[in-house]
């Protein structure tokens, strides 16, 4: 499990470290000299994953491990009470470190925890899914679901350092890889050309011939090119006034499918939500934004390529409509999206009108329900 190369990203205030990451935390946790350690993480990366860091990592040895039960069902202030409950029961002090180690619901609910219990403790992220790894392990939204609202409370409060190995991935279910590539492509598409055509790349030889993700030097590589995307926005726009915005490409149809899917009982995961969402900005930037005919038929083609299809019908679409309305982003009915002049070049907050998004559905019916 050895990876070639490491590579160390600067957020503001705290390093991303990616690649054979075990023996740098090991050393980060012997510097910081915490009073004591607590793993947060749920009963699936307790079977797949505690025990390559608990062997690796000898500075973990005496860390307690808070269990929780897996799914975004469990991401709640319940959840919370449990690792509030286990830090009090062990003593946890104010230099305590909670160690999230899971998936983006570990990472949202460890950090809003750690970020709360005696007005702030300090914690770090190992993320063991794809989409936390490039995502939601970095930019310090933390958080929990409420009264069947995603992310209702939360707070904004960054880790104390992030450590990425994407030997995780190789017990990830396929369907959670694929979820994570959407937004992969995503950064690619916000930064521009010169990611986009290989991460692209990447994701085709992923899905079509290997699987899985190896644990090698390209991994580290383009994975780490992709944080970086992140971690520049979030960098300079920690609480999404401007330009932070950008990285909801995708995300007003998306989010809405997803949260219609869910109300239906069919869910379908975020990121294969959000890829049928940049279907739909694509086309709308063609028709609002001066995104190129041809780039954008080309970038549909990848994507669809890429991603399965999400099945409605023309019918469904005024529901799915009624979910953008309500979206947190959006306000007085007006509904907003993230448009594309080109690879690279992002337009954030652009009204869209609803016969121009019904258009935009129906192009994506059309390209995708044959
Ligand atoms: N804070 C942010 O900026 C941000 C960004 C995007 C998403 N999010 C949040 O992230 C959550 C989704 O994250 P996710 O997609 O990582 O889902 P998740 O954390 O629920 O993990 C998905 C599933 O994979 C399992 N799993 C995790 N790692 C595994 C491994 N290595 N091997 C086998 N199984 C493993 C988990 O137990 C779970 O069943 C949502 O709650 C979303 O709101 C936050």
């Amino acid at each position: 499990m050895s990876e070639s190369k490491n590579i160390r990203l600067e957020g503001n205030g705290y390093c991303v470290f990616i690649g054979e990451i075990f023996s740098e935390l090991n050393n980060w946790l012997k510097e910081k000299n915490y009073s004591s350690l607590f793993i947060v993480t749920d009963l699936n990366v307790y079977d797949h994953c505690l025990s390559i860091i608990q062997q690796n990592v000898p500075a973990l040895a005496k860390a307690a491990v808070i269990p929780i039960l897996p799914g975004e069902s469990h991401k709640t202030t319940i959840s919370v009470q449990i690792i509030w409950q286990m830090l009090i029961e062990h003593e946890a002090d104010k230099k305590a470190l909670l160690i999230n180690l899971g998936g983006g619901l570990i990472t949202d609910m460890g950090g809003f925890a750690a970020a709360t219990y005696k007005r702030g403790i300090d914690f770090i992220n190992v993320p063991t899914t794809l989409l936390a790894m490039i995502d939601a392990s970095i930019g310090g939204k933390t958080g929990v679901d409420f009264d069947n609202i995603k992310n209702a409370v939360g707070v904004i409060k960054n880790p104390e350092a992030v450590f990425v190995h994407s030997a995780f991935l190789h017990t990830l279910p396929h369907d959670q890889l694929v979820s994570g590539l959407a937004e992969m492509i995503k950064h690619g598409l916000i930064a521009g050309e010169d990611l986009l055509l290989p991460l692209l790349m990447f994701s085709s030889t992923i899905l079509g011939e290997l699987t899985t993700i190896p644990a090698n030097a390209a991994t580290v590589n383009i994975m780490s090119e992709s944080i970086g995307v992140k971690l520049n926005i979030v960098s300079k726009d920690p609480e999404e006034k401007n330009i932070r915005k950008q990285l909801n490409f995708g995300h007003t149809f998306g989010h809405a499918l997803e949260s219609w899917l869910l109300q239906k009982q069919q869910p379908v995961l975020h990121g294969i939500c959000v890829a049928a969402g940049m279907i739909v900005a694509l086309q709308l930037s063609e028709k609002l934004a001066g995104l190129d005919a041809i780039e954008k038929e080309k970038l549909v083609g990848h994507i669809k390529h890429l991603f399965p299809p999400i099945l409605f019908r023309e019918d469904d679409i005024d529901y799915i409509i009624g979910f953008m309305k309500q979206d947190k982003k959006n306000s007085s009915g007006e509904i907003r999206f993230v448009l594309m002049k080109e690879p690279g070049v992002m337009l954030v907050d652009q009204l869209v009108n609803e016969d121009e998004i019904k258009e935009g559905l129906k192009y994506y019916l059309s390209e995708t329900q044959q």
